[in-house]
């Protein structure tokens, strides 16, 4: 499949899922620019893309300074000629701990989930669009998560940011669907990745399979790239505003 040939599309977090998707937008024709704040991950994935024949470059972001995410999507305008997407993906977990709720977890640990979860989107966003925009349209996804819509009581500051994004993600499909720009969120259930395989305990994982209605296997970053890459090409065109679950039915909207 050659759905995003000639496209040129920003990853602004690698890590499990964001090298997965980096691998399928490079596999699908398009122009890959991977940032993340650790760059050498990030340059070994571009190495991986460029030996199967793929077109990508690795570029040191970090998505909560609005600087550093200009500096990556200058980058990718001037290496590649303009940019027709984004997938923003990038996370802090340091509000992971079972033990921490409203009362418990420092507020540093929310200052710094906040920072890079919600106005690191923010920022992002805004060194996105301008590029959108002189484009004439494009396609800008962001991660979310089912914390944002399930109640839970562990990861409180995580749960506001992902909800944030969502709103934000609603914000710009309705601001700048005239422009061209279509805004989605896609909603990851448990999608394991080495990371994710190497810290998590067999309990862990028990917990992540009773979640989901799907029972044969965990979510994989390939299940998230699919779905982006569709968000990304002309077959996704007359999707926007939607919260988009590839989670084997955590969450069932209506
Ligand atoms: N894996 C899951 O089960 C799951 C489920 C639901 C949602 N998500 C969401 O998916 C996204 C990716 O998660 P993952 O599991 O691949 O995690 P991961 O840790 O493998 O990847 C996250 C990447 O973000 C990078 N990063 C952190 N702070 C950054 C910053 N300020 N600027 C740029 N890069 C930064 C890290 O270096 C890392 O490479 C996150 O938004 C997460 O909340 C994941």
């Amino acid at each position: 499949m050659e759905r995003l040939k000639g496209r040129t599309i920003l990853v602004a977090g690698g890590g499990g899922i964001g090298s997965g998707l980096a691998r399928r937008f490079a596999a699908e024709g398009a122009n890959v620019v991977l940032g993340d704040v650790a760059l050498a991950g990030a340059e070994e994935v571009v190495r991986e893309i460029a030996a199967e024949g793929g077109s990508a470059l690795a570029v040191q972001l970090d998505g909560s300074d609005e600087a550093s995410a200009k500096a990556a999507v200058a980058l990718a305008t001037s290496r590649f000629g303009g940019l027709d997407g984004a997938h923003i993906n990038f996370a802090s977990f340091v509000d992971q701990s079972p033990d921490m709720g409203v009362l418990e977890l420092p507020m540093a640990d929310f200052d710094e989930t906040m920072s890079v979860n919600l106005r690191g989107y923010y920022v992002t966003s805004r060194a996105v669009l301008p590029a959108l925009l002189a484009r004439g349209g494009g396609s800008l996804v962001y991660t979310s998560s089912p914390a944002a819509c399930k109640g839970e009581p562990v990861r409180v500051a995580y749960a506001i940011a992902k909800a944030g994004v969502e709103a934000l993600m609603r914000h710009v499909a309705s601001r700048y669907a005239v422009n061209g720009i279509r805004a989605n969120c896609i909603s990851p259930g448990s999608t394991m990745h080495a990371r994710l395989e190497a810290e998590l305990g067999d309990d862990m994982k028990e917990f992540c399979y009773g979640l989901a209605l799907i029972k044969s296997r965990l979510g994989r970053p390939e299940d998230i790239a699919a779905m982006s890459a569709l968000l990304m090409s002309e077959e996704g065109s007359y999707i926007t505003g939607q919260v988009i679950g590839v989670d084997g039915g955590v969450v069932m909207r209506s």
